[in-house]
């Protein structure tokens, strides 16, 4: 049995083990480049014991931002056959050759955590922020409906969440031509989307590179669908860099002058505060995702439900901590990412039940920020208890705590080194 020191120097070693110089893979084989959204909570672990490689880290994602503020959600920074779609599926002609689509945008919440150890460095990514987030606004719906919009499942970083079943069958996948993937050979297929799934996933990337991966053309893909943990995480991100603005001393007007057609930050805030009521489901009692075409709410919750203290949204937080705690009742751990009593629920198939660390933490943070400490802390408490009984997966069953997916991850090591060494959650 480990004690929690020989779990936090694993920790480190898996960060180390994952480094590739500037940035660290998700995790050796199954996902051997940069991914957005994981590189900025990697960073949240490096700064615990390595500042200048966090640091590094995120300037490094920001080197293959898009000249349209996009940063992809993925850098294939090297060449490997271990992954599928490669660059050469995605064709989205830039150097360094990246995906077409991006990923939850964290990574303003992560400058802001560790800004203090070198404000010059935080001031400097600023411009770079605040580009991204126009173009979140712009392109992604925020402008239009008050929330953030998806184009593609893989863009929510909640891959196959049975939410995206009903919106991606009507992606007519029949030019899809033939394929290998590759994430079965490295992973048990019962743990992975199915392939008509994949199918409609390689049709939407087709769909982009027929488009030349125009932000105006893929902001119509055929599937759409409005995220409220995308949204959530925005909305916390613009207030985080509204405040790293303000503490830098910089005139908000000269900040970037290559799109200052765009609204200005206080009211990208305004629109999705107002916004963000739009993914309550009466039905389902909890905030769910929808299809802005009909209007409809997905059926059922999903860890995304518990996002809205995270955005400062707290008017329904007594719904919020209900909706937590029937889950703890029913799982041995917590937070499922999908409803357990649903009927598409499978605790050990990718984002229909399993539990990641990551997602955690921001639901924890946004908790404990809302004055519901205790529910924070048995977030923390649950997340630790995995570790400890699983080791560092990807994810996690939520009836046994058995890992799932790929094993020695950068992000769960990462979230064990934040929460262990920095037990108090919430806004500092
Ligand atoms: C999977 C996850 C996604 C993550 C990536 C790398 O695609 O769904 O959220 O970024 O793996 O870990």
């Amino acid at each position: 049995m480990s004690t929690d020191a020989d779990l936090t120097s694993q920790a480190k070693s898996i960060l180390r083990r994952n480094t590739r110089g500037e940035y660290t893979v998700p995790t050796n084989g199954l996902y051997p480049f940069q991914w957005n959204w994981d590189s900025m909570f990697v960073a949240l672990g490096w700064a615990e014991f390595d500042e200048e490689m966090a640091w590094t880290e995120i300037e490094k994602l920001f080197d293959a931002q898009w000249a349209s503020g996009m940063v992809p959600h993925i850098v294939f920074w090297t060449e490997e056959s271990s992954y599928f779609p490669g660059p050469d599926v995605w064709s989205t002609g830039r150097v360094p050759p990246t995906s077409g689509i991006s990923q939850p945008p964290v990574a303003a919440s992560v400058v802001r955590r560790i800004a203090d150890s070198q404000p010059d460095r935080a001031a400097r990514l600023l411009p770079h922020l605040e580009r991204w987030h126009r173009w979140w606004y712009e392109f992604r719906g925020v402008r239009e409906l008050g929330v953030a919009t998806i184009t593609h499942p893989w863009e929510s970083g909640r891959d196959n969440l049975p939410d995206w079943d009903l919106p991606l069958s009507v992606v007519d996948a029949s030019g899809v031509g033939r394929y290998e993937r590759r994430d079965t050979d490295l992973v048990d297929a019962s743990m992975r989307p199915h392939d008509h799934e994949y199918d409609r996933y390689l049709a939407l990337v087709q769909f982009g590179v027929a488009n030349e991966w125009s932000d105006k053309e893929c902001a119509n893909s055929p599937f759409r669908v409005a995220d409220p943990a995308i949204t959530a995480i925005l909305l916390r991100a613009e207030t985080d860099l509204a405040f790293l603005i303000d503490a830098a001393g910089v005139d908000y007007e000269h900040l970037d002058s290559t799109c200052m057609t765009s609204a200005p930050i206080s009211d990208r805030i305004k629109r999705l505060q107002d916004g963000y009521e739009q993914f309550w489901s009466t039905d389902a009692s909890a905030y769910c995702s929808f299809d802005p075409r009909t209007g409809n709410h997905a059926l059922a919750g999903t860890s995304a439900s518990l996002l809205a203290p995270y955005a400062g949204i707290d008017s329904r937080l007594s719904e919020v901590v209900a909706l937590l705690q029937r889950w703890r009742g029913q799982t041995g751990f917590v937070v499922p990412s999908f409803e357990p009593a649903a009927a598409e629920f499978e605790a050990d198939r990718y984002w229909r039940g399993p539990i990641w660390l990551v997602v955690n933490y921001v639901i924890a943070e946004g908790l404990a920020s809302c004055d519901a400490v205790d529910s924070a802390e048995m977030i923390r408490q649950s997340s630790l208890d995995l570790v400890r009984t699983s080791g560092f997966y990807e994810s996690f069953n939520p009836l046994d705590g058995a890992g799932v997916g790929g094993a020695d991850f950068s992000w769960t090591a990462a979230i064990w080194l934040r929460w262990i060494n920095s037990p108090y959650v919430g806004r500092t």
